[in-house]
């Protein structure tokens, strides 16, 4: 009997932007000239690179990330999402998204995508309020948001938008009222991410002087209460602690992820999870664009690490990583990828006191965490892997 096809999904990085935002720490680089020809053959040699390391694979999904992706020719889309076809086995249900942000997402460059087979569009809208898209360091305004919403509609098959809360000066009455008005313009799916504060950002460095003023953790608290329920009672619940959609409207290539199955990640920084020879490995691709180009074009990848996840870091990121769904961690799924059952992982006892506080939920074949746990997950994770104390409410 033939063997059952292994899943893999793709994840693109195109690391270029029209200006930084201050919040943003991701792989990303202001250019005034790309050599969209050199990329696109670059981005080409990666995959191949890549596919032969995962031979008959069945590809369930490709990302296009960033950077600002809407910001590739869409020739290159076109040619990444063709040579994938030929190099994986693909069916009808392959998804394909792109990240845009709406400065980028004219209507004839976003056809463009849609031609080039992009089936699901992510815009980057942020907040829906012009004071705070500026404060944010965007360039777009309400105004440009709405419309590139409303193309993108209508273009793609599906699609989603991203919003940051909890932003300085914001208040919990102030979210409901914009998270409300966004409902209006979703349609199945949408992203709210809580402002973290990443170190090295502008906005790091303005919070150590004192001149960012950010929302309190009983504010912040109460604007991902204000998410859960506002979202859940549209029907989208959160089915990840930021993402929300109406069943079936899952982003299922980020569920690849969080389910920790295999994916391949090619361009600057990209990273990826690869099963060779039955051992999963971590690959990491040169971060600096040029660099990356250059190494690429030579050598046809520029892989910085590939190498066997240690049986710790596999489990810490197998539960990391599926504590964040609602669906939580199947005990079958943990224990064919990390080699032990959960109770042989994690800490003895951890798991009942975590339950009894209120963090996690056990039956036979599942553990969650609930919405408590999951606004405290590092310190839940810290008690099941390190045996640190249950954390306080
Ligand atoms: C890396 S961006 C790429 C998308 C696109 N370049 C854009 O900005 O719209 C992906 C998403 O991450 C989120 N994000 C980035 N930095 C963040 C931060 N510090 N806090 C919360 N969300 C953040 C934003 O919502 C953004 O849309
Ligand atoms: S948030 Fe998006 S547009 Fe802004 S710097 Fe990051 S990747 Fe670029």
């Amino acid at each position: 009997m033939a063997e059952p096809a292994h899943n893999i999904a793709l994840y693109v990085h195109w690391p270029f932007c029209l200006s930084l935002c201050p919040y943003c720490d991701f792989n990303s680089h202001v250019r005034d000239n790309v050599d969209h020809a050199a990329w696109r053959g670059a981005l080409l040699r990666e995959l191949e690179h890549y596919a032969a390391q995962a031979p008959n694979h069945h590809l369930t999904s490709i990302f296009f990330g960033g950077g600002t992706p809407s910001l590739m020719a869409p020739a290159t889309t076109a040619a990444i999402i063709a040579r994938a076809k030929e190099l994986f086995v693909t069916g009808d249900n392959l998804e394909i998204t792109l990240e845009a942000n709406p400065t980028s997402s004219e209507t004839g460059v976003l056809e463009g995508f849609a031609d080039a087979g992009v089936n699901r569009l992510s815009l980057g809208i942020q907040a829906l309020d012009d004071a705070a898209l500026s404060a944010l360091g965007r360039t777009h305004s309400v105004a440009e948001a709405r419309t590139a919403i409303l193309m993108s509609r209508d273009l793609f098959d599906r699609f989603s938008f991203d919003l940051i809360y909890a932003r300085p000066g914001q208040t919990p009455t102030a979210w409901r009222t914009e998270l409300k008005s966004a409902l209006n313009l979703t349609r199945g799916h949408l992203s709210a991410y809580q402002l973290t504060i990443e170190s090295g950002t502008p906005f790091f460095l303005a919070q150590a002087r004192g001149a960012l003023e950010l929302p309190d953790e009983d504010a912040s608290a109460a604007m991902f209460e204000i998410t859960q329920r506002v979202l859940e009672d549209a029907g989208m619940p959160a089915y990840e602690i930021s993402n929300h959609a109406i069943p079936g409207e899952e982003s299922r290539h980020n569920l690849t992820y969080w389910r920790h199955r295999d994916y391949i990640g090619i361009g600057p920084g990209a990273h990826g999870r690869l099963t060779l020879k039955g051992i999963v490995h971590e690959t990491r691709q040169h971060r600096a664009p040029d660099i990356w180009l250059e190494r690429t074009l030579v050598n046809g990848h520029a892989t910085q690490r590939s190498a066997p996840l240690t049986k710790e870091t596999l489990i810490q990121e197998v539960t990391m990583m599926g504590l964040r769904l609602t669906e939580g961690i199947s005990a079958a799924a943990f224990a064919i990828r990390t080699g032990q059952t959960m109770e042989e992982a994690f800490h003895p006892d951890a798991t009942t006191r975590l339950v009894e506080a209120g963090y996690l939920e056990l039956t036979a074949d599942r553990l969650t965490a609930s919405i408590a746990g999951r606004q405290r997950l590092n310190a839940v994770i810290e008690t099941l892997i390190s045996s640190q104390p249950v954390p306080q409410s």
